[in-house]
């Protein structure tokens, strides 16, 4: 396979285009001792070599590039453990010997996370995929970090129940990633984040240790709160191995609304709206541009393909929301009330409810579909997910189109820029398909984009993590002392770095060159 997931040329190694970075010499090159040593942990068919004589290059490339064919690594092995204590003999072990290692859960990483920077080992959690509990009365499940949000949402979904968060990824992304990077996705407005939801996880450390807090418990006041510390912690401090989290009950009326506006600040009094009208029941509030509603058109990725949009008429912005609530009928006057006041009031230029479940799958088609349409626009993507205030969140679209085109790039080195975003939760998406791979270009549009967040005081991630991609703008939002204590943190769980080294954390000259950014947007200039 030289092709990417997405059809085009995969990217050249991480190693020979990121000149800034090196190995570091304290960690060891996989040797012979060394993979006999997981052997004899592991069956043989748990364990996936480079270049082996089975010919599982194709397998190998999978485990090596990331969803964005930005970042590519050559691992010397990929090693695929079943039960928590394996992964902790295999930690003890790489610790011991300096082995630096990758936690990979389904690979869908948007920071570049969640792939090897150059030989690092990888330790896919895929075969962890147990459902171990689920109580119907408190609806607390306990699963293995190998299971795929979809399966378990599936599983749920025959207990009444469903899996507080949902993203477009949810196909392949596993429970393990999800809470590794903290994810937050399309339903996070309505659910709250990870670190409200789980209520306990099982780790194994840097040092092998086995951390267990697998507790259902809602209240838990005895001391440190360490899952926390795991939770977003993007496989730096350990690897997360079982989960035990709240679920939510599904409700039965569920509406989906297209709405079109002309401005931004028109869908910011929409959301208000929301607010104030449905404050039980809103479960999401996504906004996307003209431009990515054309880009899932034109590739008919919609569902049905061809569907076409639930509004004909043209606008700038478009929103898709939904409700969420306990009776249908009820909810269906809601819905249609609240659309026709939209309208009346002049701040919707254009509404639509969807009258049944298709209908409503087909609209959020539009959205869910956008990332992949996306990443065929061009060989590499380069994307954010920027947290901001909410009136400034789609200015991040304009002022970077305005950047763009004063710079001459559209058409010449990028493709376009698309803009859509999780409106109820202030972050927003910004993809720019890239004409070429290019690691200057990607550096110059980041640089653009991390001052213009860090000028308004925003985050330059708001759900995807730091990983490798945005290791040297970390210091854009977070201060000095703040990134001290974390290494401080590392330093206690994963005292020699195995743990997805190059990732996260800055380095010293990274990170003072961020504090000077940060610093003169304190003092506005
Ligand atoms: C989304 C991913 C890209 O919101 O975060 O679609
Ligand atoms: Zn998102």
């Amino acid at each position: 396979m030289t092709k990417s997931k997405h059809g085009f040329s995969v990217t050249e190694l991480t190693a020979n285009k990121a000149k800034h970075l090196t190995r570091s010499p304290s960690f060891k090159k996989l040797t012979k001792e060394d993979l006999d040593y997981f052997y004899a942990i592991l069956p043989r068919d748990n364990i996936l070599v480079a270049y082996n004589e089975l010919g599982n290059n194709d397998e190998l490339l999978k485990h090596s590039t990331d969803w964005y064919n930005l970042f590519r690594g050559s691992p010397s092995a990929v090693l695929f453990p079943e039960t928590t204590e394996q992964v902790s003999q295999l930690l003890t072990y790489c610790n011991k010997q300096h082995i630096a290692v990758v936690p990979q859960s389904g690979n869908t990483s948007a920071s570049g996370g969640s792939v090897p920077v150059f030989d690092e080992i990888i330790i896919s959690l895929k075969k962890m995929n147990k459902i171990h509990s689920f109580d119907e009365l408190k609806g607390d499940l306990i699963c293995d970090a190998g299971c795929v949000l979809e399966d378990v949402d599936e599983y749920l979904l025959s207990f009444g129940y469903q899996f507080p968060l949902d993203l477009p990824s949810r196909h392949l992304c596993q429970i393990g990633g999800n809470i590794s990077t903290n994810a937050g996705g399309i339903r996070q407005m309505r659910f709250g984040n990870l670190h409200g939801n789980v209520t306990g996880l099982e780790v194994v450390t840097g040092e092998g240790t086995i951390i267990n807090t697998l507790t259902t418990l809602r209240k838990d006041n005895t001391g440190y709160h360490l899952k926390n510390l795991f939770i977003g912690s993007e496989g730096t401090l350990a690897i997360v191995t079982k989960i035990a989290i709240t679920t939510a009950r599904l409700r039965q009326g569920i509406n989906v609304f297209v709405f079109g506006f002309a401005t931004f600040e028109q869908v910011v009094q929409a959301f208000s709206k929301a607010k104030k009208c449905l404050p039980e029941t809103i479960s999401a509030f996504e906004v996307l541009d003209r431009e990515s509603i054309e880009c899932v058109a034109q590739l008919g990725y919609q569902q049905p393909s061809n569907a076409v949009f639930p509004i004909s008429t043209q606008h700038n912005l478009y929103v898709i929301m939904e409700t969420a609530g306990t009776d249908p009928e009820y909810e269906n006057k809601k819905a249609i009330k609240f659309t026709e006041d939209l309208l009346k009031e002049g701040i919707a230029l254009n509404g639509i409810v969807a009258k049944d479940e298709a209908e409503a799958t087909s609209f959020w088609s539009w959205r869910t579909m956008l990332p992949r349409a996306i990443v065929q626009q061009g060989p590499s993507s380069i994307h954010f997910d920027i947290s901001l205030p909410l009136p400034l969140l789609y200015q991040l679209v304009t002022d970077t189109r305005a950047w763009a085109r004063e710079n001459d790039m559209i058409g010449k080195d990028i493709h376009a820029i698309f803009g859509y975003g999780h409106v109820g939760d202030g972050n927003m998406h910004l993809s720019i398909p890239a004409l070429r791979v290019d690691e200057e270009l990607r550096k110059t549009v980041d640089d653009f984009v991390y001052g213009w967040t860090s000028q308004y005081n925003g985050s330059i991630s708001a759900e995807h993590g730091i990983g490798l991609m945005k290791r040297s703008y970390l210091s854009y939002t977070k201060s000095r002392s703040s990134i001290s204590s974390m290494r401080q943190i590392k330093d206690v769980f994963d005292p020699n770095g195995i743990l997805n080294p190059y990732k996260l954390l800055p380095t010293e000259k990274e990170e003072n060159d961020g504090a000077i950014i940060r610093k003169r947007a304190d003092v506005g200039c």
